[in-house]
């Protein structure tokens, strides 16, 4: 699998069939192994009666012909055959009856158990392995990939079943009918399973393609609708045209190509399957007129000839759709499969059950202290995964401090130096390279992640927020909060004066992820949430950026409150807001090259300074 992120092109390149992949998503369905016992049973009687009937066909045809040729003979009994083609249909029916019910619940179940096992394992991996995987390529593993493999793992089952059972069942009367006839009649059998998987495969494929080309315009179509403002901007409505009208045409021809392929194949295939009874009629009459077969055991070879080509339809069918879902089986085995990079050791898992099992009062749920004092960086160092074909670039170099309980760190500095990062391997988004984290003493790694993310409350600077209310979002934070505690958050970060401007106010549908509030407000509800929590660290990384001077100086009121007790980390561009900070790290491509509080980093007159005295000269020209 290629680093870079990965699209629905892979979708053609698996061709061949590979067991273990299948071996692995069967274990999906093994979990029901009552359903998957049910299921085969009523496809072995779906196919035994289905050939049952001709079976009964003939020997009624076969009474009723002697009976005609003497009169003297007693009449066939009607009766019993009545009911052996009633009984028949019956059986037939409940057969069909239980299938489709068994299917439907195996196909669901499998469907159901996949998105979540994907989904908790979505969950469970860290920013690394987002970075790799585009969403909409995530998407789709649990969605369309989903779907492909239960209808398989359920209805392919049932299918490869039923028509090995009706298979078998028609090839074995006929032989034991009369083998040499029958063996005429089966040499086309061979022909009609190439020439389904010859189609098949090739039908397959073009509606894959049909599929790919669709999925593009889709996307175009979507782009073109969120992008609207900056085509308009740069007038580009002419040319977007022109480029879906390419697609446009593409589409059309890969659609008529299709139409033209499946129009040839039934034709084919019902020649084939012609061919077939012609031999049976053939060679059957003749044996029939000179008195070798019976005409009974002649309309039986004659209905069977005429049924065999849909299973072997089937079955080419079955085949392709598994060579076509093996890159989806692979996919969601490989989601299914990734280790995640960051989790609980087993020491730290020991010890956390024993803490649930026989608690000590007052610790954290690994067993150790609560409560975040020192932060230690150990010679950290830090790169992205690497980009295939080069060497990955060092983020973060020998970064080697103390951050004392309480303290306010603000990091400054030009963008793309690393900031943001330092702050993810601080949260334990991501490892370090080398070097580590030590929390009182203690490794980060020896902590459990479910403290450590109970320990921090983090506002960034595009904060995700859930369609629901203000309410709701800002509880997010700490879900046991009363009513009157998220209010206060809310008023302590200043949030308060908008929200109440609000239609229905903290009851406030803030939209698909809180689109319908503008980007401060956004910021305003993130800031609320976290402070909710109350963190023994606060990171806040850019987290005033959108808010007005007005309002920010109203949350910097509130901000010695906020951060009394606390330790907290500031990142911010506007240098006005972090002046008051404890130390300043001033942080450039990936290094500290400044430290200090405000005061003694202007004195020093290195970047802090510059950066401060061009900052200054902005805002003053900005007042004009
Ligand atoms: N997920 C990622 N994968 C690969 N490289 C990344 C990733 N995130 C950041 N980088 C790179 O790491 C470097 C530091 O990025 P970082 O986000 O830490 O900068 P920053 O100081 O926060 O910048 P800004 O002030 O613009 O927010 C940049 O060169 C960036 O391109
Ligand atoms: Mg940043």
């Amino acid at each position: 699998m290629s680093q870079s992120k990965t699209g629905e092109e892979e979708d053609f390149q698996s061709s061949g069939i590979q067991l273990t992949t299948w071996k692995r998503l069967a274990q999906f369905s093994r979990a029901y192994p009552r359903t998957l016992w049910t299921l085969a049973f009523f496809a072995v009687t779906t196919g035994a009666t289905e050939t049952a009937f001709p079976l009964v066909t003939k020997y009624l045809i076969d009474a009723i012909t002697l009976w005609q040729k003497d009169t003297t003979a007693p009449a066939p009994e009607f009766g019993g055959y009545i009911l052996a083609y009633a009984g028949l249909t019956l059986g037939l029916s409940f057969s069909v009856w239980g299938f489709i019910r068994a299917a439907g619940f195996l196909k669901a179940a499998c469907a159901s158990d996949i998105r979540r096992e994907g989904f908790a394992k979505l969950q469970s991996l860290e920013f690394a392995y987002y970075d790799k995987r585009a969403t909409g390529w995530l998407m789709s593993r649990l969605t369309s990939d989903c779907e492909r493999l239960s209808n398989i793992m359920a209805w392919g089952l049932l299918d490869v079943t039923w028509a090995f059972t009706f298979l078998i069942g028609a090839a074995g009367i006929m032989l034991a009918l009369n083998w040499k006839l029958a063996l005429w009649v089966l040499t086309v059998t061979p022909l009609l399973l190439f020439v389904s998987r010859f189609f098949q495969k090739r039908l397959l494929t073009a509606s894959r393609k049909i599929r790919k080309i669709n999925s593009t315009i889709t996307a175009d179509f979507n782009e073109s609708i969120m992008g609207v403002t900056t085509t308009k901007v740069f007038t580009r409505q002419e040319a977007n045209q022109e480029e879906f009208d390419g697609k446009a045409n593409q589409m059309f021809e890969a659609s008529v190509r299709n139409a033209v392929l499946s129009s040839m194949y039934l034709p084919i295939i019902l020649t084939l399957g012609s061919l077939a009874a012609a031999i049976a009629l053939i060679k059957g009459g003749i044996e029939v007129s000179i008195g070798v077969i019976s005409l009974g055991t002649l309309v039986a070879f004659l209905s069977y000839t005429r049924q065999l080509f849909e299973p072997l339809q089937q079955l080419a069918h079955i085949f392709s759709e598994l060579q076509m879902a093996q890159a989806s089986g692979e996919r969601i085995v490989e989601l299914l499969e990734t280790e995640p990079a960051i989790f609980d050791s087993e020491e730290v898992l020991a010890r956390k059950r024993q803490q649930a099992e026989r608690p000590t009062p007052n610790m954290a749920d690994d067993g150790l202290p609560t409560g975040v004092g020192d932060i230690h960086f150990e010679k950290v160092n830090f790169h992205y995964g690497a980009t295939k074909g080069k060497e990955p670039k060092m983020v973060l170099n020998d970064i080697d401090m103390t951050i004392k309980k309480g303290e306010t760190i603000a990091l400054v500095g030009a963008t793309g130096g690393g900031k943001t990062t330092f702050i993810s391997l601080l949260c334990r988004f991501y490892e370090p390279t080398a070097g580590r984290i030590l929390i009182d003493g203690v490794p980060m790694k020896d902590r459990s992640l479910s403290w450590l993310q109970s320990e921090f409350g983090i506002v960034l600077q595009d904060p995700h927020l859930f369609s629901g209310t203000v309410m709701e979002n800002i509880r997010y934070g700490r879900l046991e909060a009363t009513d009157e505690q998220v209010l206060e958050a809310a008023h302590l970060v200043g949030a308060t004066p908008f929200i109440n401007k609000l239609k229905n106010a903290f009851l406030f549908e803030v939209g698909e992820g809180g689109s319908r509030l503008s980007a401060g407000e956004r910021q305003l509800v993130s800031f609320a949430r976290a402070l909710l929590k109350d963190p023994s660290v606060l990171v806040m990384d850019e987290a005033t950026s959108h808010i007005d001077t007005e309002t920010e100086h109203h949350i910097q009121k509130g901000l010695t409150h906020i951060l009394k007790d606390r330790t907290c980390f500031v990142i911010a561009h506007r240098l006005s807001t972090i002046e008051n900070a404890d130390r300043i790290l001033v942080v450039h491509e990936g290094r500290i090259v400044e430290e200090g509080t405000h005061a003694s980093l202007m004195k020093l007159g290195a970047r802090y300074s510059s950066l401060h005295a061009h900052q200054s000269l902005t805002a003053s020209n900005e007042t004009w």
